[in-house]
């Protein structure tokens, strides 16, 4: 049993949909030539949705509202979309082996399916804390958050946890967000992470303290420094409590965890070139194999601004345009220059809002003020006498533009005691 397409897009989340419209947009298809196969049940949405309008107690998100492209203020792309741009959607179908050399993919149930051009868009998976030589994460209400199913299971554990206790593992973005969200919900939170601060991998002391006395004012309790080694679990396996590496029991009705990611690229480990724990790519997204392209979490891409230093990026805006960028290299590749990316992340918590851009590398400048309750302050981050990253918290459109600017055009930085004062100025005034 078979099915031959000229393109496939293997993976049916956030890149695969920007991916779509792209080829839509573009026309380079016929009909029932370009396909999609997902593991999920519905065609592609929004992911950032899930810790977010999805978790609000009123009026919570829901599909259809999120599929993409609507978070990049596009086209909502139903599955009746899908049909009218002959774009064949093969959901709920796991892809369980690849055939780099013979341009096929096998699904769980049997069924092969070729290409001639295949674009990787498998994203990650949430680590387990199996993982982490840890057992029992599969109680009823134990949540992770990767996919829809994970965040029904988590909406249905908060509506049975009102005014009762969340533990959360991890101080990471899924760590923020839920807690927010648990919060919003009624529910006390104590978050676990073993760091000295939250969101290690980005905010400075400064930052992190920020948000941690903001959460505190709003009720979370943060336990750092430490990990979890076990659980406590009533009769009919539910987990009562979360024991931690110093001996502590802390009360638990439901735990969400938030440990990190791994990039799914095992159905071609050993077939193309991999590296920072994804799939290796160039400047038109395209792998070792000229006929295979990576896109989204799953991809390793250059990023000029970095002088090509190869990252993989975690984020959405990431997924969106390294997607677009992939289907108008394999569309016009004469008209295709390498891709430039800069690298963009941002979160909303309760009424909190912050963008980044850049690289979190060099001497680090605060700036503004610290301490409102709807609060404007940001930081630089300066390597080499430029600047190589902006964070700001609080700011408006414009604002994030001119921060966006400076980081793009590597803005020389003659005076650091200057440009501390100056603070957001600085990067308008640019
Ligand atoms: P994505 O994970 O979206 O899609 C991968 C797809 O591949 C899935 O449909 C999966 O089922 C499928 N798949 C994998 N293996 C398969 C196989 N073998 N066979 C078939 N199908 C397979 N970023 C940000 O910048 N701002 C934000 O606010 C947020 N918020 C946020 C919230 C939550 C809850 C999560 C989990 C993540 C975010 N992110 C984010 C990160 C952002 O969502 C992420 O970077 C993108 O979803 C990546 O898009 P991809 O398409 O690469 O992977
Ligand atoms: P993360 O990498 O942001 O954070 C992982 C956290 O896990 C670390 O901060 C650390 O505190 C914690 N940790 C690691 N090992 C641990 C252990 N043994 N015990 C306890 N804690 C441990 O990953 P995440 O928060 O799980 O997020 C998953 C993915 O979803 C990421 O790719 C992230 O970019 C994405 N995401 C992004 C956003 C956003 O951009 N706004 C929002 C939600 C999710």
């Amino acid at each position: 049993m078979g099915r031959a397409f000229v393109y496939v897009v293997l993976g049916g989340g956030v890149a695969a949909g920007y991916a779509a419209l792209e080829f839509a947009r573009r026309g380079g298809y016929s009909r029932g030539e370009l396909c999609i196969i997902s593991e999920e049940a519905v065609a592609p949405y929004e992911r950032p949705a899930l810790s977010k309008g999805y978790l609000l107690p009123e009026d919570p998100s829901r599909l259809p509202k999120f599929h993409t492209c609507v978070g990049a203020n596009d086209e909502l792309l139903t599955t009746k979309w899908y049909k009218e741009q002959g774009i064949e959607l093969v959901l709920g179908t796991r892809v369980i082996s690849a055939d780099v050399r013979r341009k096929t993919l096998l699904t769980a149930t049997g069924e092969t399916i070729s290409y001639k051009t295949l674009i990787i868009a498998t994203g990650a998976r949430a680590l387990k804390l199996e993982e982490f030589g840890i057992s029992g994460s599969d109680a009823a209400n134990i949540c992770y958050l990767r996919n829809l199913e994970d965040a029904d299971k988590l909406v249905n554990a908060m509506s049975s946890c009102s005014g009762g206790n969340a533990v959360v593992i991890g101080g990471g973005y899924i760590g923020m967000e839920c807690a927010a969200a648990l919060v919003t919900n009624k529910i006390k939170v104590t978050m676990v992470f073993p760091e000295k601060h939250c969101m290690g991998r980005l905010f400075t002391e400064k930052i992190a303290d920020y948000y941690e006395s903001y959460y505190t004012l709003k009720g979370v309790t943060f336990t750092k420094g430490t990990v979890l080694t076990s659980f406590e679990k009533d009769s009919t396996g539910k987990v009562t409590s979360v024991i931690l590496r110093d001996g502590n029991h802390l009360p638990a009705d439901m735990v969400v965890v938030g440990i990190g990611i791994r990039a799914n690229t095992s159905l071609f480990e050993g077939q193309l070139l991999m590296e920072k724990g994804g799939i290796k790519v160039n400047g038109q997204m395209q792998t070792s194999d000229s006929s295979v392209y990576a896109v989204g979490d799953v991809a390793a891409f250059p990023i000029k601004l970095f002088d090509g230093d190869i990252r993989r990026l975690e984020h959405v805006d990431s997924a969106r345009r390294t997607a677009r960028h992939a289907v108008a290299a394999i569309l016009e590749p004469s008209k295709t220059r390498d891709v430039d990316y800069l690298p963009f992340f941002y979160s909303r918590v309760f009424t909190l809002s912050w963008q980044f851009y850049g690289d979190n590398v060099g001497e680090v400048i605060h700036y503004g003020d610290f301490t409102s309750n709807s609060p404007r302050f940001g930081a630089y981050w300066v390597s080499k006498g430029q600047i190589t990253g902006a964070f700001l918290e609080g700011g408006n459109r414009d604002d994030y533009e001119a921060l966006s600017m400076v980081v793009r055009r590597k803005t020389k930085v003659l005076d650091m005691p200057e440009l501390e004062r100056q603070g957001l100025a600085f990067a308008i005034q640019e």
